[in-house]
């Protein structure tokens, strides 16, 4: 199988069908279930859109009414899971609570008859920002919070929690964008990843776990707060000119930039959230961060022809939204289990298990040495 022609990282590879969205398609753009993000990102809720992905069409009043309802009255944790999270490490990877989380949930209540495929997805939409939250205060404080709460919003629950006051309406408003823009993008490699793992007949926790531990790296979900990181290392735009260029030089990548799928065209997404990092900046007063994403931006595109994706200025974003860095991953958690939970749900209904091929290009046959003959 040597020389076998193959595409690494499965680039331009047709794995599937999906009519949850489409990326980067000519003529299509990014459209969830036909609804293009500009208009879902400027006029809907992240409650509507997860709706909208999980049940493949816009809710009505009444229909939304309800789900929020439904969602609010799903985020009290089970004191077990309470205790699990009680033990893990004050210095874990936030991460790595919610991919514990998640799987130890997926014991505590597992999927069954009763407890099905729709349950189980609201279960884990209401119950995330609960289960970082509570280990988050734990840790710190040593305060076991309260995270039941009739809060509608996800985004106001979670600042709420975070911050234990009435979260601000700009801000409320800017992390709701936020999760519209986190909630789906295709085949991306932890959707990717809960797909194989639903395609295994798997239950839906396994595959979120799947998809948590995907999502998890640099190259993926971590991109934000690697860009956070980069940005907040500069004292003023000029600064960051000079040492991104340098990096550039160097052949390093900066985090933030680039995509598999928008090579020649700008990430839809990235102007919507430079957008909100623009009005949260002005709001607060204090526009370095903005500044230096800006110059850093221009420089990126102008030198290596490539653009900022969504991670980069949702950095200054949350920032601005007193969100910790650490953070910023699980909050893309709590927006794109419901993408997740969308394409489990599809891949289970017509389904096929993954399995690909690999060319081989190990050593050719070759007789087994007794172990006293190995030297
Ligand atoms: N900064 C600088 N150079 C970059 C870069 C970045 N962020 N991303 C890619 N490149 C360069 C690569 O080094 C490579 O250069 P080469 O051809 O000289 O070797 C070229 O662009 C192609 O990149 P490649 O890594 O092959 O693209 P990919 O499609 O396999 O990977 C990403 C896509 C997103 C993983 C990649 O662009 C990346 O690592 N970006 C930073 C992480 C990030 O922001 N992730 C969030 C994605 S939403």
């Amino acid at each position: 199988m040597t020389g076998t022609p193959y595409s690494p990282g499965l680039e331009g590879v047709v794995a599937g069908e999906t009519a949850i969205s489409t990326v980067g398609k000519e003529g299509l753009g990014l459209n969830y279930r036909g609804y293009a993000i500009h208009d879902l990102a400027e006029h809907a809720s992240f409650e509507e859109v997860a709706y909208l992905l999980i049940h493949g069409k816009l809710p009505d009043g009444g229909e939304l009414a309800r789900y929020r309802k439904r969602l609010a009255g799903l985020r009290g944790l089970p004191e077990a899971l309470k205790g699990v999270l009680e033990q893990l490490p004050a210095k874990a990877h936030p991460m790595d609570v919610l991919r514990t989380g998640c799987s130890a949930l997926g014991a505590m209540e597992p999927e069954t008859a009763e407890h099905g495929t729709y349950q189980v997805a609201d279960r884990l939409l209401a119950v995330f920002p609960a289960m970082l939250l509570y280990w988050h205060h734990f840790h710190r404080t040593g305060e076991r919070i309260e995270t039941e709460s009739a809060e509608e919003s996800q985004a106001g629950h979670f600042l709420a929690l975070l911050h234990g006051r009435q979260p601000d309406a700009l801000q409320r408003r800017a992390v709701d964008a936020s999760l519209i823009l986190y909630a789906e993008h295709e085949f991306n490699a932890s959707t990717f990843s809960a797909r194989v793992t639903a395609s295994t007949l798997s239950d839906f926790y396994a595959a979120v776990t799947s998809a948590i531990g995907t999502l998890r790296g640099p190259l993926h979900g971590g991109a934000n707060e690697e860009a956070m990181r980069l940005i907040s290392r500069f004292a003023s735009p000029e600064e960051a000119e000079a040492a991104v260029r340098a990096m550039l030089a160097a052949g390093q990548k900066i985090m933030g930039f680039g995509h598999r799928v928008y090579k020649k065209q700008a990430d839809p997404r990235s102007a919507i959230i430079q957008e909100w990092s623009r009005r949260l900046s002005e709001a607060s007063g204090d526009l370095l961060l903005y500044r230096v994403s800006e110059r850093i931006e221009r420089l990126v595109r102008e030198e290596k022809g490539m653009f900022a994706n969504l991670d980069f200025y949702s950095a200054s974003a949350y920032h601005l939204c007193g969100i910790p860095t650490p953070m910023f991953t699980p909050v893309f958690v709590l927006a794109r289990v419901a993408g997740w939970s969308a394409h489990i749900i599809e891949q289970r209904g017509a389904n096929r298990i993954f399995r690909p091929i690999a060319a081989y290009v190990g050593p050719a046959p070759r007789p087994y040495v007794p172990i006293e003959q190995r030297g």
